[in-house]
């Protein structure tokens, strides 16, 4: 147990919500901010199981929410020691279909907010602090994802040109999940989800909980030798032909 403090950001559901659930279980005192008002009630859960979790309804694509953001975590907590940048979007077609507002939007939410935000609170973040960065495997390439492809190959050459900036005082990765089960890959035709599917070495779809441990692991002190690196939890996927 610890009494760490992290901010989570697309913590109401998925992916965000097992990782603000392992991160409680370790100990962590949470913001949990997402643009979805369900987050009020995410956080009201884990509380209700004795965790120390806040939440915050603010569009990370906005200035102004950025800075309440900072500002609350700023008075709630004075520093910061973990920060997962998890909150993301798709907007998917093939580039002849894709329009420039749907390209810029992924790149808004996924790329320019984690940026952002990261800046924000830089002057909360404790010596050793870890932000950990949720990428993803399509980072190496997708049929009709352009946008999301350059928005998670992005982030992660931000964590590492942002591992290197603030090395030694805080650590910087990424964690780059292949498909997991979650709103986003239920959104896919059956058809098109399944042979996807057997496309994984391993054999099966990626449950959030093997994401959030790869997370809370490079956001713990067992990872304080590692730094601008890329985590792959994909089930092989990235090694596949
Ligand atoms: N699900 C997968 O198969 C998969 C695979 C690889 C990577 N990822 C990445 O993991 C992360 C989480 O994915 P998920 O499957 O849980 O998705 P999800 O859609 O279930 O959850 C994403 C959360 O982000 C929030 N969000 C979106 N835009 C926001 C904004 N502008 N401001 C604040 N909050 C915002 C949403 O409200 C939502 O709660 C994303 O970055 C995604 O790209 C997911």
């Amino acid at each position: 147990m610890s009494d760490r403090v992290a901010v989570l950001t697309g913590g109401a559901r998925g992916l965000g919500l097992a990782i603000a659930r392992l991160l409680a279980a370790r100990g962590h005192r949470l913001l949990l901010v997402d643009r979805d008002p369900g987050v009020t009630g995410t956080a009201a859960g884990l509380a209700e199981s004795g965790h120390e979790v806040t939440a915050l309804v603010a569009d990370l694509t906005r200035a102004d929410d950025i800075a309440r953001v900072r500002d609350h975590a700023a008075r709630s907590f004075g520093a910061v020691d973990v920060l997962v940048n998890n909150a993301g979007i798709t907007r998917d077609a093939r580039l002849a279909k894709m329009s420039t507002d749907d390209f810029a939007a992924v790149l808004d939410v996924n790329l320019l907010a984690p940026m952002r935000l990261t800046e924000a609170l830089g002057p909360l973040f404790r010596d050793g602090a870890a932000v950990v960065n949720v990428s993803s495997r399509a980072a190496l390439g997708n049929f009709g994802q352009t946008n999301y492809v350059a928005s998670k190959s992005g982030l992660i050459g931000f964590t590492r040109g942002l591992a290197l900036a603030w090395a030694p005082k805080v650590r910087v990765n990424a964690v780059a999940p292949g498909l997991v089960d979650s709103a986003m890959s239920r959104a896919m035709p059956e058809d098109v989800l399944s042979g996807l599917v057997d496309r994984i070495p391993a054999g099966r779809i990626g449950e959030p909980d093997d994401i959030a441990r790869a997370v809370a692991f490079l956001a713990s002190d067992d990872a304080s030798y590692v730094t601008g690196q890329v985590l792959f939890v994909c089930g092989g996927r990235s090694v596949a032909p």
